[in-house]
This record gives C-alpha cells, structure tokens and sequence, in this order.
C-alpha cells in the first residue's frame, strides 16, 4: 500500500474544519491552516475501495466491530511495539479526545484533580475542565533545546493525594518520543502513590529514524 504525498488535493468546499473555517478561525483567507492534524493526501488506493464499497451498499444502519477490525488493532500494536494486548483489554471509541473524556469520567470523580504536562495537546485542558475536574500544571523543563519531564513536581503533585494524569507520549507539541528510562521513572512514581496515568499514544507511529515508541502500559 502507497500515498501519494506530492498531489494538491483541492479540499474547499467538502465541509473541512481546516480548508472551509479558515476566515472564522483566523479572519482572513490568505493563510495555510497548518494547526490541525488533518492530512492532505488521501489513504492508500485499497482504504478508499473499501471505504466505496461499503459506502455503494447503501444501508447504513446501526454497526458492530468486526473480527478483522479488533485483529488488525492486535496484530499492529504487537508487529509495530512488541506489545501483546489481550483481546478483552480493547475498548472501542470514536475518537482519541472522546476516549480521554470517557476515560477521565469513568475513572475520577466530579472535583478530583488531573495532572497535564504542558505545553500540551489544548483538548487535555478542556477534557478535564469540561468534565468538572480541577486541572493541575506539571510544566515540562526546556534545557538546552529538549523537553524534559519534571519528575519532583510529579512526585509533590502524586505525594499530594493526585490520583489521575494525562500523559502525552510521544508528546504533541514539543515532539519528545520519551526513552525507556523516563518511562519507567513514571510508571515507579505512579505505582508508588497509585495514580492512574492515561497515556495518549496517537502519535506513536510517526517517530523519527533513531527513536522508538515504547507503549507505557507495556
Ligand atoms: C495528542 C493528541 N490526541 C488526540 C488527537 C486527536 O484525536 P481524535 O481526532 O481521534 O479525537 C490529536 C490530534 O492532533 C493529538 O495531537
């Protein structure tokens, strides 16, 4: 399966958040909309045939996940990360920022506090104030041109009775792909005071030659 990365693709005009909002968002229309993580090249020829053709059926009634669905999901985390993940462990969502709100409802409590780590992903803000939690700052370190995460400002916040945190890894904005070493300081800092560290994992596919995505939950 290949994209075709070089190929202007005109995109008005079909309801885009990026392409047909780009005069509300930023009150002009000379600008390139490059803050949304929404590409410009279409999917690989076969993901557009089975899109058609399950779109040329023409019945579109309530669906459930197919076994390929779930087996896809199995087999890439274990190809890609060497990770095995037991079937029953897999919970479908509609999107990333749904699951983190479901998530944060599902786990904490009207009022808990949640650690984020900015700068980070606008949604972890609006996931935790939106759904009645207090949001709690664990800024990342800049040194030297690198981000790094402060480890005793998350043991004060943990020591403090914080039992939830949003974590991004790799981390949008700042593009850390966190080493083994910081992976595992957190997963001991979260063991050690029982936090619950919800990691969004969405970029965990497109890392640079060199680096590699360790899952934190593996
Ligand atoms: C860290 C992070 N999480 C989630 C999302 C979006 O996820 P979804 O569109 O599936 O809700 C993005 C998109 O930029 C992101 O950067």
């Amino acid at each position: 399966m290949s994209c075709q990365f070089d190929q202007y693709i005109e995109r008005r005009n079909t309801c885009s958040r990026k392409w047909d909002d780009i005069e509300e968002l930023f009150g002009k229309d000379d600008v390139l909309p490059m803050w949304i993580a929404d590409m410009d090249f279409r999917p690989p020829r076969q993901v557009v045939e089975a899109v058609t053709k399950r779109a040329t059926h023409g019945i579109y009634g309530y669906e459930t996940e197919s076994a390929g669905y779930l087996e896809a999901v199995l087999s890439w985390l274990q190809k890609r990360y060497d990770w095995r993940v037991n079937r029953d462990w897999v919970v479908h969502s509609p999107g990333v920022v749904p699951g983190l709100a479901f998530a944060v409802n599902a786990l904490t409590e009207p009022g808990d506090r949640i650690v984020i780590q900015p700068p980070v992903y606008p949604p972890f803000y609006s996931v935790v104030r939106e759904n009645g939690r207090q949001l709690v700052e664990s800024p990342l370190i800049l040194s030297e041109g690198k981000f790094s995460m402060d480890f005793a400002s998350l043991e004060r916040h943990f020591s403090s009775g914080i039992k939830f945190m949003i974590f991004c890894s790799p981390h949008n904005p700042v593009g850390r792909v966190w080493t083994k070493v910081e992976l595992e300081k957190l997963a001991q800092l979260a063991v050690k005071y029982d936090v619950i560290v919800l990691s969004d994992e969405i970029w965990s596919d497109l890392v640079f030659p060199g680096h590699q995505h360790l899952p934190l939950a593996d």
